[in-house]
């Protein structure tokens, strides 16, 4: 369950802190990647050594390197996380993290995550019951943050009561549980997912593509797929495998892409239209391969169908989630499509963006829906799948 997952654990200034090295040993035993974020006076507690040792990465206290000035990035570090995990969490970071005060970077790595976020708490008793900390794991529960709740028995001031951190064997648990939840989310849903390039034949040897490699909607079919959705990934031409858990149809013209999504549209629960569908087709096809001639020649097209558009009319209250591929005024014509097609949002990727669209293994989209738009950065395709699956569950909440 945790094979490949991006940890961050973020220590805070509590005598807890000692179970901090023990968590992340069974955190990286499990197979999670672990990058550990200290506050200064968490390193009171236990040795930033113990736990560079344990996590096998260097620790990370202050915005920079005070020997080299090296920037320590606590976007990158967000954006990297499939979690981030703070354990122990005192009760001031959690009243920091409640009104969005950034002044270390474990705070600022806080603002910066994309992932779930999970907090152990620590404290004395009194503490953890008096009501401003009570409110201030309130708000941060109406956040999003999952709360990893403390337990009852001695505590460090020698009471007896609620506040002790929760084991670090329960804490894996909890957060294993985390992303069986993340993955089981769409369960009981249908998606259909068109991907890859259309093939128009002009003769039996010739046709008109398109540089697609079918990478961006493959990443999505398998995100859905993760998350427990039954996805159908209708996929013109690409070199790819069909992602565990997917039922692949594969087609070759926008002709093939219009029936094969029609005909399961209807029992789905919505589509996510990421393929590069040519818009026309050879009126004819040629029997036998053109020969040349001495002079230039021309190929009468004619428009295909518009599968998003006629998906978006009989969509009811399905899901229809768009892509724009656009090469200059990006945003307008994204909008215009949106609208046109009836879209509950679309992915605008330009290729004026480096890192963006065709063939590579990244991309820069920015989703955009009737009432906002948010600008992703540079990041994997499959990145960017885990961000459309949260918008597209985010809209059926
Ligand atoms: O496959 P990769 O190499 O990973 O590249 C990814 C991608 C660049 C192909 C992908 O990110 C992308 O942008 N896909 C949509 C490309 C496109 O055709 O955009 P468009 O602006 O022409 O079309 C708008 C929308 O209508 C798209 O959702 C498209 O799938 C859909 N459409 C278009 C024409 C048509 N006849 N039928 C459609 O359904």
């Amino acid at each position: 369950m945790l094979k490949g997952k991006h940890i961050i654990l973020g220590i805070t200034g509590s005598i807890a802190a000692y179970k901090s090295a023990v968590l992340c040993r069974l955190l990286v035993g499990a197979g999670a990647e672990v990058r550990v974020v200290m506050t200064s006076l968490a390193k009171e507690f236990i040795t930033p050594l113990t736990m560079a040792t344990l996590s096998q990465h260097p620790i990370l206290v202050d915005f920079f390197n005070p020997e080299n000035g090296e920037w320590n990035s606590h976007v990158k570090l967000g954006e990297w996380a499939d979690l981030y995990l703070i354990a122990p969490a005192t009760a001031n970071t959690m009243a920091k993290m409640a009104t969005g005060v950034a002044d270390n970077l474990l705070l600022t790595t806080y603002l910066s995550a994309r992932c779930p976020v999970a907090v152990a708490p620590a404290m004395d008793l009194d503490m953890y019951a008096h009501v401003a900390t009570q409110r201030n794991m309130e708000s941060l529960r109406r956040d999003g943050v999952h709360i990893i709740e403390p337990g009852s028995g001695f505590l460090a001031s020698g009471l007896q009561g609620k506040g002790r951190m929760a084991e670090p064997a329960d804490i894996v648990k909890a957060v294993e549980e985390l992303f069986s939840e993340k993955k089981k989310s769409l369960e009981g849903k249908h998606y259909l997912v068109t991907a890859g390039a259309t093939i128009e034949a002009i003769d039996p040897v010739r046709f008109i593509s398109n540089h697609s490699s079918g990478k961006m909607g493959y990443a999505v079919a398998e995100a859905l797929a993760q998350r427990g959705a039954r996805v159908t990934l209708i996929s013109g031409r690409t070199a790819l495998d069909c992602p565990k858990g997917v039922e692949r149809v594969d087609v070759l013209s926008a002709e093939d892409m219009y029936n094969a999504c029609c005909e399961r549209f209807e029992e789905s629960d919505g589509a996510v239209m990421c393929a590069a569908v040519a818009d026309y087709t050879p009126a004819t096809v040629a029997d036998q391969k053109l020969k040349k001639g001495d002079g230039d020649m021309s190929i009468a097209l004619k428009r295909t169908h518009d599968i998003a558009a006629t998906l978006g009319q009989r969509k009811g209250n399905r899901l229809l989630v768009g892509f724009a591929m656009e090469t200059e005024n990006e945003q307008s014509n994204a909008e215009g499509k949106l609208k046109r097609k009836n879209f509950d949002f679309i992915v605008l990727n330009s290729l004026r963006r480096e890192g963006a669209g065709f063939r590579g293994d990244t991309n820069v989209v920015t989703l955009i829906d009737a009432e906002s738009r948010e600008e992703l950065p540079l990041m994997s395709k499959r990145d960017v799948a885990e961000h459309i699956v949260d918008k597209m569950e985010h809209l059926l909440k």
